[in-house]
């Protein structure tokens, strides 16, 4: 049977992982500012997690949510801890569509409404009302157009207040940094009134946290630079270092009743055990600290590069803008220089996504190697 081609693929084939390194079956290494899309938080097969998972696997890999499960109150109370956020409660998923699925499911329970505004440029996912709220037609099938989704630019206050005073609008969701749309955050001040006029016109606020979120900026969610409450949380991407596991946090005034929301493999106990692994080590190893440390490394070092138009993003959510675009520059880095980044829908733009725990020394291999295929 062949695999239904819809990916564009580098021909690398990694088979095994340490820390910020993949290596292929050749035993070559690849430096990962990548992360598998923002996905490797705590280092690929970090002891720590492979210990965790392999340990649970041996007593229990899987049941439904329909017996206890102490795994998942231990998440529950380690995120609440780490984030910041134990007012929230905690609803567990398997990818980050699916998370944003339910928040706006929710959203649309809780206020009785339909319209979701997005903002121009967003990524949300690929279930049916996360892509209708994607700004990218190519990837919106007709069934999914029929949500009924309005696009506004970042920044737009007064479209924003006019369209949710028609009364029709279950919820705003944002991605703080833009990921696949190209780095890009709101002027300073929108997300405040955003989150104030959600209050004023019972919308929720969706805070779509599942890239720019678990550690990556630094904060432990991007939106916690601002001062705002956001109803609910989507997260998935670092939560599980791989393992597929995502999930809402969810503000206590909205309340949930049976059936409300549901899955089968969401919260399961592998899962759990991956990202409890994964707090732990986040925790343990300081990793919020060390995205700052290395960040401000990583944009000193990018402001002496010539070439280098822009640095945008926060954290090790990062891009580096060119005034060409970067297709060939990362063909060079990964098959030249042995070093993963990554695109996004503004073609100029190179983005580094690295795992948590990446090191002043792996910037500098990056540099070396930036600055020697660099046009002059
Ligand atoms: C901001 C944001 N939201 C949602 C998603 C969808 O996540 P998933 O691919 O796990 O469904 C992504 C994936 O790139 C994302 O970057």
């Amino acid at each position: 049977m062949k695999l239904f081609d819809v990916y564009p693929l580098y021909d690398i084939t990694p088979v095994r992982g340490k820390d910020v390194f993949v290596y292929d079956e050749n035993n070559t290494s690849y430096l990962d500012l990548y992360g598998g899309h923002a996905v490797i938080s705590i280092g690929h097969s970090h002891p720590r997690y492979v210990s965790g998972i392999s340990g649970q696997l041996q007593r229990l890999g899987f049941y439904s949510n329909a017996i206890q499960n102490p795994l998942q109150a231990e998440l529950a109370q380690k995120l609440g801890a780490l984030s910041g956020c134990d007012d929230y409660e905690l609803f567990l998923c398997n990818s980050g569509a699916e998370a944003n699925e339910n928040a706006l499911k929710l959203a649309s329970f809780q206020t009785g409404k339909a319209r979701v505004i997005a903002f121009k440029n967003a990524f949300h996912g690929r279930t049916s009302a996360a892509v209708a709220a994607t700004d990218n037609k190519n990837i919106v099938a007709p069934l999914n157009a029929q949500h009924r989704v309005t696009f506004l630019e970042m920044g737009d206050t007064t479209s924003l207040e006019s369209e949710l005073q028609k009364g029709d609008v279950c919820a705003v969701i944002a991605e703080f940094i833009q990921g696949v749309g190209g780095l890009d955050e709101a002027p300073a001040g929108f997300y405040e009134k955003t989150d104030k006029l959600c209050k004023q016109y019972d919308s929720l606020f969706i805070a779509d946290e599942i890239q720019c979120g678990y550690g990556r900026t630094g904060d432990f969610f991007a939106f916690q630079k601002y001062n705002i409450t956001p109803d609910i949380i989507s997260m998935a991407k670092g939560m599980g270092n791989g393992f597929p596991v995502a999930g809402i946090l969810i503000h206590p005034s909205i309340k949930a009743r049976h059936g409300m929301l549901g899955t089968t493999f969401g919260g399961n106990h592998l899962a759990c055990a991956a990202a409890i692994a994964v707090l732990d080590v986040l925790k343990e190893e300081n990793l919020m600290q060390n995205v700052t440390e290395i960040s401000a490394y990583f944009t000193e070092k990018a402001k002496s590069i010539p070439q280098i138009k822009q640095i945008k993003g926060r954290g090790l959510m990062l891009g580096l803008e060119f005034d060409f675009k970067v297709g060939e520059l990362r063909k060079k880095l990964i098959h030249d220089k042995h070093i993963f980044t990554g695109g996004s829908s503004n073609k100029k733009l190179l983005r580094i996504l690295p795992p948590l725990t990446v090191k002043k020394e792996h910037i500098d291999t990056f540099f070396d190697a930036l600055k020697t295929i660099l046009p002059s």
